[in-house]
């Protein structure tokens, strides 16, 4: 691969910087070099500085690409989506504007399990195509790398179905996966009225089958009192984390803090959604370095208003991330871009936190801090030339997605 030479950068927004997630006045720190120039070698960084330093190491035959004075970010680290799924649920979105609830219509077996029914009839290939459709859609973003459940199989078979999808999808090279299972999403239609014997299955062949397959890094719950409440999300955790998965969880979805408590508790990776949560789980996941993983298109799409407190979050120390939170229910949104206006005109984050909660906070919450998530010499080459001169204009000009071009591994994606 010959050397690729990115000129005419407005602003090459780097987040270089110590090698973990940010915290406090640190997600302010963008670390851009302004009219800068990067050049990537087989696939890595090399460099980023100006055009004169840059040009010095270049071997005869790069290829230059001239970014036409845009600005260049790390590509976005999606840290939260459910991207394999059959259908999708545009019949209920019009009947919450007509007022049913998302928790309404989960009871009377609509919301997931709906989407598990469809996912079951659907073969790989036809969640394979549905999949890349929506790949196209997050390197449009600018996203280059997605943290991505399973969890609409809900038995072993379609559940190893799914995360084979996913599988193929990373291998496929255009957008990197970092795979997490999520069998304990809800209690499917043929175990209503003995869920214990689906947690059963869960733990004694759904878990075990996962890793032995070397399917999936994460376990996720849906932990909240209407899908698997703490006693039992506590005994799934507890087996996961035996087999040597890491673990990110449902929060403060829908009812305060015992999600995020548990979190804690079990020593999470990440707590998911925190719409909830009130000064007693900020402390806990503060006290136990669980990374909050927040997702304003969830709240947006819902309708509910009820915004995760970012601010008292960043306040606390803890190290703020973001995600889109992909699904065909709550949240039907690949866009990043849309998530860091969210953060800025609702949760109140700037716009150096929210990119900075993110790209290397979202890295480090899926452990992978040390390739990606920052544009420094020696990580991976993934970026996107976005569409504007200054990083504020991203989640600024809302609406749009601005990737104009985006690159893995140091080659240009389609999208
Ligand atoms: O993160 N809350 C549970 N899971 C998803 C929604 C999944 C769905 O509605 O299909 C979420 O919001
Ligand atoms: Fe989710």
């Amino acid at each position: 691969m010959p050397d690729l030479v990115i000129v005419n950068c407005r602003q090459v927004v780097t987040l270089a910087g110590p090698a973990r997630a940010r915290t406090g006045a640190e997600m302010r720190e963008l670390a851009i070099v302004t009219h800068g120039a990067l050049a990537a070698r087989d696939g890595q960084i090399l460099k980023v500085g100006t055009r004169a330093e840059i040009e010095r190491l270049l071997s005869p035959h790069a290829e230059i690409v001239d970014a036409g004075g845009r600005i260049v970010l790390p590509g976005f680290v999606d840290a939260h989506t459910h991207p394999v799924f059959a259908g999708n649920r545009a019949d209920e979105f019009e009947e919450r504007a007509e007022g049913a609830t998302y928790t309404e219509i989960a009871a009377r077996g609509g919301g997931i399990r709906a989407t598990v029914r469809r996912t079951r009839e659907a073969g790989e290939a036809e969640l394979l195509d549905a999949a890349r459709r929506y790949r196209a859609w997050f390197l449009r973003g600018g996203t280059t790398t997605i943290e991505s459940k399973s969890g609409y199989g809900l038995a072993l078979e379609a559940e190893l179905k799914i995360l084979r999808v996913m599988r193929q999808l990373g291998a496929e090279g255009s957008l990197r996966l970092a795979p997490t299972f999520l069998g304990a999403h809800e209690v499917p239609d043929e175990y209503r009225g003995r869920r214990g014997d689906y947690v059963r299955l869960l733990i004694e062949e759904m878990l075990p089958a996962v890793w032995r397959e070397g399917l999936a890094e994460s376990c996720d719950i849906f932990c909240e009192p209407s899908a698997f409440p703490v006693e039992e999300a506590r005994g799934i955790l507890r087996a996961a984390r035996s087999l040597g998965f890491r673990i990110r969880m449902h929060a403060d979805q829908f009812s305060a803090d015992e999600g995020s408590l548990l979190a804690a508790e079990v020593g999470a990776d990440t707590a998911d959604h925190l719409e909830r949560t009130t000064e007693r789980g900020w402390t806990a996941l503060a006290a136990a370095g669980v990374q909050p993983v927040l997702l304003p298109a969830s709240v947006y799409c819902l309708g509910s208003g009820r915004y995760p407190a970012a601010r008292e979050m960043i306040a606390r120390g803890l190290a703020v991330t973001l995600g889109t939170d992909f699904n065909p229910g709550s949240s039907p949104t690949t866009s990043m871009p849309l998530v860091l206006s969210l953060a800025v005109t609702q949760l109140k984050m700037t716009c150096a936190e929210a990119i900075t909660a993110a790209t290397i906070n979202a890295a480090c919450s899926l452990r992978r801090g040390g390739s990606i998530g920052s544009l420094e010499a020696g990580k991976l080459a993934d970026f996107a030339i976005h569409d504007c001169e200054d990083y504020r204009e991203l989640p600024y000009f809302f609406g749009r997605d601005t990737a104009r071009a985006v690159y893995i591994g140091g080659v240009r994606q389609i999208c």
